[in-house]
């Protein structure tokens, strides 16, 4: 079966900056798997199924990555897969904050499990999935730091017309 890295985020929406981490890590791993957390507590914007549907139409022919959702802790989710290692994007010293809490809570959960943090390259280290939201919700261009159908997605979302705003005239 080989080596299998888990991949867990809300991927709210999911960004070229995610993409570049699993297409990366799968130069390491045999497979991963890209695990979308159900908590609603974090009001997502995407629906989980309308997250799960976005993540496998990009990687509907990359037969090495597995798409799921899970309910519930991490750790319980891993332990159900065959997986050896948590997978996590690093882009700045802020993040470092939040992702050593959290890999420190799941190693003392389970202390066969580890986290692995790769760093973000250097074209996406300024996008996340919410900025794209505030952005994209403020009529702003997302294209290219998301896939075509997140843009769509996105625009369906916020009930934004496809052609670009009306300039603003001073001589009004
Ligand atoms: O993309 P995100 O929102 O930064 O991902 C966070 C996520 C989903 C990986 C994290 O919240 C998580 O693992 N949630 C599942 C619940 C859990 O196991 N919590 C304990 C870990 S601190």
């Amino acid at each position: 079966m080989g080596k299998v890295a888990i991949y867990p985020g809300s991927f709210d929406p999911m960004t070229y900056g995610h993409i570049d981490i699993v297409e990366r890590a799968l130069e390491i791993f045999d497979k991963v798997i890209v695990a979308i957390a159900v908590n609603e507590e974090k009001r997502p914007l995407f629906t989980v199924e309308e997250r799960l549907q976005m993540v496998k139409a990009f990687f509907k022919d990359t037969p090495k990555v597995m798409v799921d959702s899970f309910k519930g802790l991490l750790v319980d989710y891993v332990a159900k897969t065959n997986a050896v290692v948590i997978l996590r994007g690093l882009r700045a010293t802020s993040d470092f904050e939040y992702e050593f809490h959290m890999a420190s809570m799941n190693r003392s959960l389970d202390t066969h499990l580890d986290t692995l943090f790769m760093m973000t390259s250097k074209d996406y280290f300024f996008v996340s999935s919410r900025t794209i939201k505030e952005v994209a919700r403020l009529g702003g261009g997302v294209e290219g730091l998301v896939p075509d159908l997140v843009v769509r997605r996105l625009k369906q979302k916020f009930k934004l017309p496809v052609t670009k705003r009306n300039q603003i005239r001073w001589d009004d």
